[in-house]
């Protein structure tokens, strides 16, 4: 069994890591989306709204389960029998801080990180942008699933 986990904020899930879960979901066995439990940040939508989201959107991927975790990731990895962390790749700019956190993730524990190159067409997107874009009114269509914008202009409006 070869399982590896696509760790992030997911606040909200977008159309960027959708693309990244699918596509690690076709190349290993079990995917768990670990959503992180962040003390001291708080998001726009709670992490028990962004796990049912993300539940939501995958629920279409049998090998895809969402879960949550707090503290540090590689702890996460060993008590979940993970052996790799699934990240995407933007662009060069991201480069610098992943390369950081694989390496230093590796030397805390042997956890390998697999880097997925984004597909270009989601290479300039990030939740802290749709949600900038949506709060202005902007048109965030194609950014994320379709019930994810709606629970966000919900979310927005309220
Ligand atoms: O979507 P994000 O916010 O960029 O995801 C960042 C995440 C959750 C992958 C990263 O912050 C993380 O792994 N946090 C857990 C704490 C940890 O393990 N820190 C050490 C990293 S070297």
């Amino acid at each position: 069994m070869h399982r590896v986990v696509c760790p992030g904020s997911y606040d909200p899930v977008t159309n960027g890591h959708l693309d990244i879960i699918s596509r690690a979901a076709r190349l290993h066995d079990e995917v768990i989306v670990a959503v992180l439990i962040n003390i001291e940040k708080k998001g726009l939508f709670t992490v028990d709204e962004r796990i049912d989201m993300l539940r939501r959107v995958t629920e279409d991927l049998p090998n895809v389960r969402v879960d949550k975790f707090h503290g540090l990731l590689v702890d996460y990895c060993r008590e979940h029998e993970v052996t790799a962390i699934v990240k995407g790749l933007r662009a060069v700019s991201d480069f610098d801080y992943e390369l950081q956190q694989a390496q230093l993730n590796y030397r805390m524990s042997g956890v390998e990180t697999l880097f997925m190159a984004t597909n270009p067409e989601h290479s300039f997107l990030s939740s802290s942008r749709v949600k900038e874009i949506a709060k202005y009114g902007g048109d965030v269509s194609g950014l994320a699933p379709d019930l994810i914008i709606e629970l966000l202009a919900q979310r927005l409006k309220s």
